[in-house]
């Protein structure tokens, strides 16, 4: 138990020692907590979501008892909004609320042009991702004139029903998506005061 405890403190101290030499000891002393804690929380929780939604919900009812399908059109259709629908009617609401950060989900290979790496710590963020899904992309970058906090997170093929349904999809540019795989990236850039 005490030796738990204790490599647990050990551990804490080692990632602090990390966040600073990321982020210089100024932003990681300023509120207690760090850039790099606070989008790794964001994202643990976005991709817990997510991964509920489409397991619990999509999945099950769409491809597993088939009683309902998922649809972009999902109002007209009377269907389920696709899981990056509810991911973004999610940011969209949170943009709103102007609480500190802002999130997407966007893709190297995306069905949604609109969903493609608008800046280049987005496109080497998914590039790097996709390489090496175990390992999350930081790096401050400066739009306007802000400088963020941006983290790239993998987004993986959990379910059957995200291969299905990109590799199946008339806009999707590729096809060959397999359970497991990297398909796109959660981007959170966080504004660094
Ligand atoms: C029923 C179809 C369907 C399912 C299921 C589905 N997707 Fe998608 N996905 C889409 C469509 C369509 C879009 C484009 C939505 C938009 O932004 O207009 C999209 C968007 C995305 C994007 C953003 C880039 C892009 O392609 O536009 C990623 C990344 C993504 N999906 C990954 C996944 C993953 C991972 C899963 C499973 C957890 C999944 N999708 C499940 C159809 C689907």
């Amino acid at each position: 138990m005490q030796s738990k405890h204790r490599s647990n403190v050990g551990r804490i101290a080692a990632s602090a020692v990390a966040a600073l030499t990321v982020l210089g000891a100024s932003a990681a002393a300023a509120e207690g907590v760090s850039y790099k804690k606070m989008a790794d929380a964001l994202f643990a929780v976005m991709e817990s979501d997510r991964t509920v939604y489409t397991r619990m919900v999509v999945n099950r009812l769409q491809n597993e008892e088939k009683v309902i399908k998922a649809s972009e059109h999902w109002k007209d259709d009377k269907a389920l909004p696709l899981p990056a629908q509810m991911f973004r009617f999610g940011a969209e609401m949170v943009a709103e609320k102007n609480a500190g950060f802002t999130y997407s989900l966007l893709s190297l290979w995306p069905v949604n042009k609109q969903n493609a790496p608008r800046t280049p710590a987005e496109k080497e963020g998914l590039e790097a991702v996709a390489k090496n899904p175990k390992q999350p992309f930081y790096k401050e970058e400066t739009l306007g004139k802000t400088k963020y906090f941006t983290a790239v997170y993998p987004d993986r093929a959990i379910s059957p029903a995200c291969v299905s349904c990109h590799n199946e999809h008339r806009d999707s540019p590729r096809t060959d998506f397999k359970i497991g795989d990297v398909m796109g990236g959660v981007v959170i850039r966080i504004p660094m005061e």
